[in-house]
């Protein structure tokens, strides 16, 4: 017999509380999951959770990479995701031999990584960084030593740009979502939504006109370059009745739930990301009844790895 989408959510509810499970969710998963998720919020909000979490199991409904990242920091707890194929196309950019080389080139440098990054790449950087802190992980390091920043060329030029640095070099890497948010689709909106405030993802294409219109005048007020959860945050206390948002759409589900007076219009409709829309409520409840997919990080990687992470959440 085949079980009803409501009847998987009655029973996700009940392995959760007899596992002493914690479902977490990125801010992309699709409504249903987020729907039964204990905690919704971007990379840096979920890692945090994570750590502090006293549940025995982490059921990680977003990406393998952020998966990783909660089990390098809880390695006692069980970390299972939904669906092994929900990747990035990200943290597929970068692996562990060309950072390899790329440090060899420059020795001296330190070595920023984004969180969207395998546990590899994360063990031989000297930082992570999500994109809720990336400006401040920067700024934290001393103004004379060069920084190697990996993999997201958007974000890295938005942190260059903030911080005024010139001793940063950023690889060329791109999440193909994001990239394809490009300059004039915001030129577009910005004709027709006069009195809305824009948010815009750093890793989109279209960050640096972004930045262009926000120091010329056009979105002086009303620009903002925000992580996920900087747009929830920035969604609910703005007096606006209007937002633009430039980012995967599946924040619009939460961002419309929690502020059902305003009006939340995508930049781009098809900004849908394929590896986050992998996970699906039958997939959670799989996951919490028959223990799959365990995440695991072998331990000489996560505790290098975890050094990385917790320079990072130190500082913000
Ligand atoms: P946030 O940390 O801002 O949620 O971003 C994660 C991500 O994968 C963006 O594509
Ligand atoms: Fe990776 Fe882009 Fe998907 Fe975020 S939206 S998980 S960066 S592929």
């Amino acid at each position: 017999m085949t079980m009803l989408a409501t009847d998987f959510k009655k029973q996700v509810l009940e392995l959760k509380k007899s596992r002493n499970a914690v479902i977490l969710a990125h801010n992309y998963q699709v409504p249903e999951v987020q729907d039964v998720a204990d905690f919704i919020g971007d990379s840096l909000a979920l890692s945090r959770n994570a750590a502090t979490t006293k549940a025995d199991l982490i059921v990680f409904c977003g990406v393998h990479f952020m998966a990783e990242t909660a089990s390098i920091i809880c390695p006692d707890k069980k970390v299972l995701i939904p669906d092994l194929d929900a990747g990035c196309s990200l943290a597929s950019a970068i692996n562990a031999k060309e950072l390899l080389a790329w440090k060899e080139e420059h020795p001296d440098a330190v070595v920023v990584s984004y969180v969207n990054t395998t546990a590899e790449v994360k063990a031989l950087s000297d930082y992570c960084c999500t994109s809720a802190n990336a400006v401040k992980v920067v700024s934290s390091i001393p103004t004379d030593r060069k920084v190697l920043f990996l993999p997201d060329m958007f974000l890295g030029a938005y942190v260059a740009e903030v911080t005024k640095r010139k001793n940063m070099y950023v690889w060329p890497g791109e999440c193909h979502v994001h990239a394809g948010i490009k300059a004039e689709d915001i030129n577009k909106m910005l004709a027709t939504f006069k009195n809305a405030d824009f948010l815009v993802h750093p890793e989109c294409s279209c960050t640096s006109s972004t930045m262009y219109h926000m120091a010329k005048g056009d979105l002086a007020k009303t620009g903002y370059v925000l992580s996920t959860e900087g747009m929830m945050r920035h969604a609910r206390s703005s007096e606006a009745k209007q937002f633009v948002v430039a980012t995967e759409t599946g924040i619009l589900y939460r961002m419309q739930k929690e502020n059902p007076g305003k009006e939340f219009v995508p930049v781009k409709e098809d900004a849908v990301c394929k590896y986050m829309k992998k996970i699906s409520l039958e997939k959670v409840y799989n996951s919490l009844a028959y223990n799959v997919y365990e995440v695991r990080v072998p331990k000489n990687v996560a505790d290098r790895a975890r050094l990385a992470i917790d320079r990072m959440l130190a500082i913000s």
